[in-house]
């Protein structure tokens, strides 16, 4: 079996979370209600993807790297403030049964681009190679209680 990496796992999330947001986006003036189910299933998720980052995989970076005061998580965490507003407005929208939405999109789509690859490239790989085998699974078991 190959190895279930930090770098794999996340970006395979951030994956399934965009495609649930394009579903959304390609149903939305043809079939509301699937899209909604969509657009809620994406919420959720998105949810609970920055909920692993914040509460496990963030302290565990920040405990193993030293950089508890600042750095790259602490600018992470501000990306998700903002993509958590944004995400509040679309939805707000989409429950008044509104689907004149493209410019939330828009805006929400650019901040969860640029937030992702940062993490892709930059945070995801780091993780990788500070963080053990080991801790990486005792993570991953935490990661399995938050819904
Ligand atoms: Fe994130
Ligand atoms: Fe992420």
């Amino acid at each position: 079996m190959p190895e279930r990496t930090i770098s794999s796992m996340f970006d395979k999330d951030h994956e399934r979370l965009d495609a649930l947001f394009k579903s959304f986006q390609t149903l939305k003036r043809t079939d509301f209600l699937k899209a909604k189910n969509a657009f809620l299933e994406f919420k959720a998720g998105l949810q609970r993807h920055v909920a692993w980052e914040e509460e496990v995989m963030f302290p565990l970076w920040e405990k193993k790297s030293g950089m508890t005061g600042g750095g790259p998580t602490i600018v992470m965490r501000n990306e998700h403030r903002e993509i958590g507003d944004c995400l509040e407005s679309l939805a707000r929208k989409i429950q008044a049964q509104n689907p004149e939405t493209d410019r939330e999109e828009e805006i929400l789509l650019d901040l969860l681009d640029r937030h992702n690859m940062s993490e892709e490239e930059v945070l995801y790989p780091e993780m990788d190679h500070l963080i053990s085998a080991e801790e990486r699974e005792t993570a991953f078991r935490a990661m399995e209680k938050i819904a």
